[in-house]
This record gives C-alpha cells, structure tokens and sequence, in this order.
C-alpha cells in the first residue's frame, strides 16, 4: 500500500503535493519523493524516511512549478532507501512515474526490458512501468501509456509525467484506488480523498481499467481502448478525519474490510492453484535444505505467535514437521534446545518488537536458520533474517492487529505448500493451493453479515467475562479472538481448549456468562457439541460458530454463525473474521477507545 498525488493547475505544485502527501501517510511512510515539471525540465525529488527528510531536503526548491506528482511508499519490492523511493524516472529521464499496487509479471518485463539495452537503477517493480512508458514513446504521452497497459499484470494506481509535456498527467488504475479531483481551472489526483479535501470534495472515483488524462482543458476520463467515458461526480460528504479512515467511524473497522484485498495482494503472484506450487522471492531454501530441517521453533509475540500457533497444527499436520509454540519473551529465557536442524519462524507485523528480536537472535546464535514473516520491509526483523516473507497488509494503524493477523496466516499457508513441495512430500499441494486462492472471496462473504455481528455484540457488551472455546486449529484462533476482545474492549476474556473445561474454567460459567464456541473442525464436531452441553448446563449464552450445513449445532448453542465452507486446514482466515467484528462491535458498545487501547502501543520497542 503506498499513497500517490498529482496536481495540474495555477498554484505552485509542491506545497499542494507535499500536503495531499501528509495526509496518505496512512498508506505507507517509509519513504517519499516528488517529480515536478518546471521551466528547466523534469525534476525529481525523493528521500527514505519520513516527509520531513523529503521537505527537508527539497527545503524551498521546485517552488516554480505548477503541475507534478507524489508518492508516499510502503516498501513491497526493494528496501526503503533513496533510490528505490518513487517517482522512478526511465532511462533517458524524461518520464516520471509514482505507482500504488504491485507488478506482478514485473521480473519478466524488467528482463525483457534489459534485453532491449534499458538500464535499472532499483530493486522496484514500479521502475518497469518508467522503462515501458519510455519503450513505447512515439510522442505522445497518453499513447505510451495506453500501449504499455496490456503488458501490465498486476495491481496498480498510476501517474506518469513526461518533459516534453508540462501540461499533461496521465493517471491509471486497477485494483488500487485512484481518485480525480475536479478544481476550478485545475485538477488533481490522488490515491485517497482526504489528499483533496482541502482543495474540492468534487470527485471522479476511477473504475478498474479507467485512464484519467489531466490537462489545461480540465480531466478527461477514458476506457483501456481510448474511448471518452462520461463519468459521474462524486460529492464528498465527510470531513476530513472520516476521509482518511475512508468514512469507517475507526481504523480498525476499516482494517477489517481491508482484508479481502491484503489477503489477495499476499497471494499474488506466488500461488499457482493448478500445480500447488509456490514462487516466494525471499525464501531461498533449498531442496536438500528444506529436508535437512528436524524441527521448527517459533519466535513471536501476542498475536503473531497466534498466527504461529495455526503454523503448528498445519505443518505437523501436513509436513510431520515438530513445531514448537512458544512466545518470544519466554523462549528467550528457557535456554531453548536449537541448532543447525531447526528452523525458526520468526513472525512479526512491525519487524521491530524487542522480544522478538531478542528470540531470533538467540536462534541464530544456537545455530538455527532464520525464517522471518514480516508486514514491513527493511525492519530489523527482516534484515536480520536469512530468508523473508513478505506479508502485503499495508500499513496496520489500529493498535489492535487484523489484516496483518490474516496475512501472516496466509504466509503459513504459502509457506507448508513451499516447504513441502521441496521436501518432497506435497500430494495435498493442489487442493491446497487451489482452495487457498478463493479465501478472499470468502472473507468478503463473512464481512458481508457484519449487521449480524453489531447484534450480537450488544449481548456480550454488558458482561465482565467472556470465554472463546475450540479443539485444534479452532483453539488456535479462540486465543486470537479472545486477546481481540479483552485489549480493546476491557472486558476479561479467556480462550480455552474446550476439552480443559471440565479442569478448572468451568468453574467461571454462570447463568449468562457469554461463551463463543468455535465448531468448524469436522473431526471435532462431536466433541465440541459435548462441551457447548456442559457450558449450556451451566447457564451460558452460548454463540456458535460453524460450517455451513452444520445442523447438529443449531440443536445446541443459543446462536449460530454460519461460515462458508472450505478446506478444513484454511479455516482460520475466514473463522477469525467474525471474532474480530464481534470485539470491534463489543469495545463500541462499550464505549472504548477502539483504535488506542489504553496501556498499549502497536509496536513494542522494549522488553
Ligand atoms: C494484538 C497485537 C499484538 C502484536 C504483538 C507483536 O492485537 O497486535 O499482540 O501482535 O505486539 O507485534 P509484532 O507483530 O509487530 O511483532
């Protein structure tokens, strides 16, 4: 995720760029540039870090020209550094480009392009779309553009700039947002509203495959061949703070309904559903070894170590592989047994949390290798690992994790299918595979019973106490959906394997006492039936969450939630959904301050 601007009118173009810039910061923040056309040709401006070290180093230069672009970037390909901070010029420096989405097919294009003699300056897919607009250049500006498209695979949000026309943007789009925002006697475009607020809530709201053309003449808006669409305006209505969280009343809620896209952006490109095989750049282990390995280790905290949890029931499931469960601050003071056979899963949203760092260091010190998943690019975590995975959540802003929960878990899942593949020993790979690329389609299917969960949070609000029950993979997320519920609504919540009851947690239920049983393992059915009896016994309210078709559950519990179906192994990306909603719901009703829990951070600095 990365935030992109442009503006094209009579004010000085980099004040109004910077500023559109301060607001899509949200999107990404890890490094920023400018490209602005000005009476002495195309200039650009770009710096890793925050906006300061871009306004600093532009520090009043620039200030003469009225039309140019910006990106604010959350590093997908290539570290955050200078160079690999956008706008990415082509080889002649005549064209500028920001990019918001992900090339897919950029390896084949940066090769072709290499053959053609086009030189590369970063590690970007983005630079690709430079060198295509430089490639397909016959004069005119919208033509290179519109040529270079069908090459492209991917998502993507685009601007591009070229010298020779100082009046002209081409902006385009495709699975990532792009808005046109309609001034008087000037126009812009950006990647969210709030980079237009302060100049014109009047909008065109870019459709898949729509070409916005910017010029003196006001926007003209046209389909991938060319043709002249007329295109309705948008009137914003919200203020500026509902804008930046796109009109969801937290970041949370919004990072909820995000992960349909951050699922299928940490998908893309790697999975191949016909063969089950995987293309992981980061990951360079070999065949030989991938079965060297005896055991793997997981280093994680909080919810990230609930992702690694799902790592345990899955790869020993599926690649009889021992996986320990551990979190990172106590793995790190138990002398834990390691060494050249172990792998160590380190997953971590930020890259930057103390114990867990602490804990990868400790692994490598005891010999083991290195596998970290990481939301963020160049992190501590990732540079010190020996083989990274990216998640593609982009920036997490809610304390509370969500979409960067369901994206590690994915990686779990791309992870079994690409060290089983090269163990040797993945007949399950296809079916896997092929279910795990229709997940974020059932993501949408869940979110689309939000109404349900506001319902049946105002049950649960008004208690203290709350249990989340389940057996295998769905004990796994229980834990997730408990620590969802007590860190931002306050209420006290347990997560309990459901055949412990009977040992000590049963002694908590009373009449009331809220109880969210997850039911979605086949083989578990039976048994979790038998424990929903026990706590109904006791006079639990008791919420269900179940496969479809799943009638014996209905028998049982007070409530039932029912899921789409799917592979039983890939539960957790759809049945952690609705727990996330229900504490999102819960801590509203409550009155909590959702997106700053009180006492926490999102990222844990120190031990
Ligand atoms: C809870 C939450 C935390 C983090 C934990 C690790 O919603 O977000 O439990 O998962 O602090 O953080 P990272 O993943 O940044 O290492």
């Amino acid at each position: 995720m990365c935030g992109i601007v442009g503006y094209l009118g009579h004010r000085q173009a980099v004040p109004v760029l910077l500023q559109g810039l301060e607001r899509l910061e949200y999107r990404g923040y890890d490094s920023a540039g400018i490209a602005v056309i000005d009476s002495s040709g195309l200039k650009i401006t770009k710096s890793a870090g925050r906006l300061t070290e871009l306004k600093a180093r532009l520090n009043g230069h620039l200030d003469g020209a009225t039309l140019g672009i910006g990106h604010t970037r959350w590093a997908t390909h290539g570290r955050p550094t200078d160079t690999n901070a956008h706008p990415h010029p082509d080889c002649s420096g005549r064209f500028a480009v920001v990019h918001n989405g992900i090339i897919e097919n950029y390896q084949e294009l940066r090769q072709w392009l290499k053959a053609e003699g086009h030189t590369f300056l970063s590690e970007t897919d983005t630079e690709v779309l430079a060198h295509l607009v430089e490639h397909y250049y016959r004069g005119d500006l919208l033509q290179a553009v519109m040529a270079m498209l069908p090459h492209v695979k991917g998502s993507y949000a685009v601007a591009v700039i070229g010298k020779d026309h100082p009046r002209e943007i081409v902006g385009v789009r495709y699975d990532s947002p792009l808005i046109v925002g309609l001034g008087r006697e000037e126009t812009f475009l950006a990647s969210d509203i709030p980079a237009l607020l302060p100049y014109t809530k009047n909008t065109y709201i870019l459709d898949n495959g729509e070409v916005a053309y910017l010029s003196p003449e006001g926007p003209r808006i046209l389909d991938g061949t060319g043709h002249l669409k007329q295109k309705q305006v948008f009137h914003v209505s919200w203020d500026l703070e509902a804008a930046e969280k796109g009109g969801y009343p937290h970041f949370m809620l919004k990072e909820i309904h995000e992960q349909p896209r951050a699922l299928r952006d940490t998908l893309a490109g790697r999975l191949d559903p016909a063969s089950g095989r995987v293309k992981l750049d980061g990951v360079r282990l070999t065949p030989e070894e991938a079965k060297a390995i005896r055991k793997v280790a997981l280093i994680a905290c909080g919810t990230a170590s609930y992702a690694g949890m799902v790592a345990k029931y899955v790869w020993e499931k599926l690649l009889r592989l021992p996986v320990e469960f551990d979190v990172a601050s106590e793995l790190r003071y138990r002398q834990p047994l390691m060494d050249e056979g172990t792998l160590g899963l380190v997953i971590s949203q930020s890259g930057e949390t103390a114990d867990t760092l602490a804990g990868l260091r400790e692994a490598r010190r005891l010999g083991a290798r290195i596998l970290a998943v990481t939301n963020v690019v160049g992190s501590s975590v990732a540079r010190e690992a020996d083989d990274v995975l990216y998640t593609w959540a982009g920036p997490e802003i809610a304390v509370a994790s969500t979409k960067a929960y369901l994206t590690q878990v994915a990686a779990v899942y791309l992870l079994a299918l690409y060290l089983g593949t090269a163990r040797g020993e993945a007949p399950w790979a296809a079916e896997l595979a092929r279910e795990l690329s229709v997940t974020p389609s059932k993501v949408e299917e869940v979110l689309a019973l939000e109404d349900r969960f506001r319902e049946l949070a105002a049950r649960i609000a008004p208690h203290e106490h709350a249990f989340f029950l389940g057996r295998g993979l769905d004990y796994a997320v229980a834990l997730e959906g408990a620590l969802k519920l007590k860190e931002i609504s306050y209420l006290h919540a347990e997560a309990c394997p459901a055949g412990e009851l009977k040992h000590g947690p049963l002694a908590l239920i009373e009449d009331g006492t809220p109880v969210v049983a997850l039911v979605t393992q086949e083989e578990l059915v039976e048994k979790m039936l038998s424990n929903i009896r026990e706590v109904k016994a006791r006079g639990a309210w008791v919420l269900a969450l179940a496969l479809e078709g799943n009638r014996a559950v209905a028998a049982e519990a007070d409530c039932v939630l029912y899921l789409p179906r799917l592979h039983n192994l890939l539960t957790p990306l759809v049945s952690v959904v609705p727990l996330q909603l229900l504490a999102y719901y819960t801590a509203a009703a409550r009155g909590c301050s959702v997106d700053k829990p009180r006492n926490l951070a999102k990222s844990v600095t120190v031990e």
